[in-house]
């Protein structure tokens, strides 16, 4: 048939997750088509935290620069403003995403990469830009009909938009990256828990130039509580910068049981001003749209040849600001092992542990995110506003908070314990970095995981234990410094060890060539080409100058050895066969 087009991997969807699994497969040489439903990316800003997970994944694939040029930075980020209108009264604010400077050091400390926000609108063009000139195939406008697989591919039936013409794309296998209605999702019945449409949001988009209400204190987030605030939506209502200081997003809650409103932009407008605090401010709205928060994770993220990445997983609300950020992480675990078994350097059955890997986490990030938005009613207890049946009786109840009283008091502690939980939403570090795997592409050193110091939801601890991701340390020489992350890319597996173990070198070499797999080892010490500057990775390896720490591609510890064993080949042979399940 003249009419079928053929790859190895087809992804449905230029979102975080489509566009982001392209980058990747083609970073790794894997042939690839990327088609996607409409004639370009994103058009609402949607998702925008960039944590430093993903920035670092950026930093691997040589974007973190391009992505910081159009980003809003980190010190900009994070003055969070909890309000009864922006112009109004301030209720609290907590500093967010690591600005506050007892957080900031574990930010410093556990990345090269800070944080920062970039609206999808400008994100998704920095990935499909990069994929495409990489070697991606990028179709616009083709919208994913249907497919079949059988023992060798995915024949996949797509429909271009532009013509109503139908074709076939075969494929060695098919990623549906194709967002919280997932088509491939459910051609493939993907098992789920949770549900869908559990409360009513709405986003109006607009621009108004309001520098001078908020420059002073610069955040992404400003959160109204005022009369309607606790209704459907996320918690409260959101002021959310989109471009400071001109360009706005309100998130403002409807109740999902009374139907789906009609919002004119006459509406919209009201909203804006509400929130904003000034009756008259100038706006422009430039859009207005509705949609559902969801509480749902698959528990197996794939069938045969066919993967599901991103929303198509995970549907959740923006709490946190997981959404994209896990997505790309998602692609992130699957593009290397896909590239390792078309290569045929890792058996079939590695593929099976993206499930094992990630589905955890989508069952971890759908309930973070959805407790952080109830946890807001802590807040409307403490003012005592939970109850409040008409908008006085709330205004007065919010006034009450500078009562000269002892319940003026005692509602002032409240408050300040409230705002204290939000820490779990907006410094929740552990949840950012401390994904841990647990699966057959991790092999074991017989020890255990240590216990956290501190509440692992808020704080990350590095370690190499296997599973978790590589710890961070400044390394190099007088010329340069690298992040460990650096000396580990992508494109191979990396071997970090010190001057006592450099007979690792020699065995990481055999093995290289007996797999056909690169294992690269970086000996870290003085005298060699890369020193521990700061003394930092020394005390972050977990192993004994001799040990060795194996790195997989995605930057997750894949095994480690305390000390130099009698037979360092046959060691490092066993455990990469196995990670790759070679059989
Ligand atoms: P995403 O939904 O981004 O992409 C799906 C892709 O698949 C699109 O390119 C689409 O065109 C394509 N597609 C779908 N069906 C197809 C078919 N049959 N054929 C071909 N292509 C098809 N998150 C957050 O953290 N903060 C926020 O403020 C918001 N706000 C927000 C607002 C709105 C309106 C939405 C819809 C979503 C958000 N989100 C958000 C969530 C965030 O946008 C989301 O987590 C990520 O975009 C998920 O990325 P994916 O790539 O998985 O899906």
């Amino acid at each position: 048939d003249s009419n079928v087009v053929e790859t190895d991997v087809l992804i449905v969807g230029s979102g975080p997750a489509g566009s982001s699994a392209a980058l990747f497969l083609s970073s790794l040489g894997v042939p690839n088509i990327m088609i996607t439903k409409y004639r370009w990316t994103a058009n609402t800003p949607r998702a925008h935290i960039t944590n430093q997970r993903t920035m670092e994944i950026f930093r691997d694939l040589g974007i973190e620069e391009q992505v910081l040029a159009d980003a809003t930075p980190h010190h900009m980020i994070g003055d969070t403003v909890f309000c009864t209108s922006i112009a109004g009264e301030e209720i609290g604010r907590i500093l967010t995403w690591g600005n506050h400077p007892a957080r900031h050091a574990d930010y410093e400390l556990a990345s090269p990469s800070l944080n920062c926000d970039i609206p999808q609108t400008y994100l998704e063009p920095i990935l499909v830009k990069n994929a495409t000139m990489r070697g991606t195939q990028t179709q616009f406008s083709t919208e994913y009909l249907s497919h079949t697989q059988d023992d060798d591919g995915v024949s996949v039936r797509v429909l271009n938009r532009l013509t109503g013409s139908e074709y076939t794309i075969r494929a060695k296998y098919l990623i549906g990256a194709d967002g919280a209605r997932s088509k491939v999702a459910a051609d493939i019945a993907l098992p789920y828990e949770g549900q869908m449409d559990i409360a009513g949001s709405m986003n109006i988009t607009f621009k108004a130039d309001i520098a001078e209400l908020v420059g002073h204190r610069p955040s992404v987030l400003y959160w109204v509580v005022q009369p309607g605030s606790n209704i459907g939506g996320i918690g409260a209502g959101l002021v959310r910068m989109v471009r400071p200081w001109n360009e706005w997003l309100i998130v403002w809650g409807f109740d999902i049981n009374e139907g789906t409103p009609e919002v004119s932009e006459e509406d919209a407008r009201q909203v804006v001003r509400n929130l904003i605090g000034v009756p008259d401010l100038d706006v422009e709205i430039t859009g207005i749209s509705l949609w559902g928060n969801n509480e749902q994770y698959a528990t197996h993220l794939q069938k045969g040849r066919v993967f599901c990445a991103g929303d198509a997983v995970h549907k959740h609300p923006p709490s946190n600001g997981l959404g994209s950020n896990t997505s790309i992480q998602d692609s992130y675990n699957l593009a290397w092992k896909l590239a390792a078994v078309l290569n045929g350097q890792a058996g079939e059955e590695l593929l099976e542990t993206y499930s094992t890997e990630r589905a955890p986490v989508a069952k971890q990030i759908v309930t973070r995110a959805n407790q952080s938005g109830r946890e807001f009613v802590k807040l409307f207890e403490a003012l005592g506003i939970d109850k409040a049946e008409t908008p006085e009786e709330m205004l007065a109840l919010i006034e009450s908070r500078k009562d000269s009283t002892p319940e003026g008091a005692a509602k002032r502690r409240a408050v300040q314990e409230a705002m204290e939980i939000k820490n779990y939403e907006f410094n929740a570090h552990g949840v950012e970095l401390g994904q841990h795997y647990v699966s057959s592409a991790v092999v074991g050193d017989g020890s255990t995981k240590p216990a956290p110091q501190r509440d692992p939801e808020l704080y990350y601890e590095p370690s190499t234990h296997p599973g978790v991701r590589l710890p961070h340390a400044w390394v190099g020489d007088n010329a340069r410094k690298y992040s460990t992350h650096d000396l580990a890319p992508y494109g191979q597996f990396t071997l970090f060890t010190g001057i006592t173990g450099e007979d690792w070198t020699t065995a990481a070499q055999k093995v290289s060539d007996q797999l056909g797999v690169t294992v690269k080892t970086v000996v870290i010490g003085p005298g060699q080409d890369i020193t521990d500057l700061y003394f930092d990775w020394s005390k972050l390896r977990g192993v004994e100058e001799d040990g060795a720490v194996l790195v997989r591609p995605d930057k997750h510890i894949g095994w480690r050895a305390d000390r130099l064993p009698a037979n360092p080949e046959a060691a490092l042979l066993d455990t990469v066969s196995a990670i790759l399940n070679r059989g």
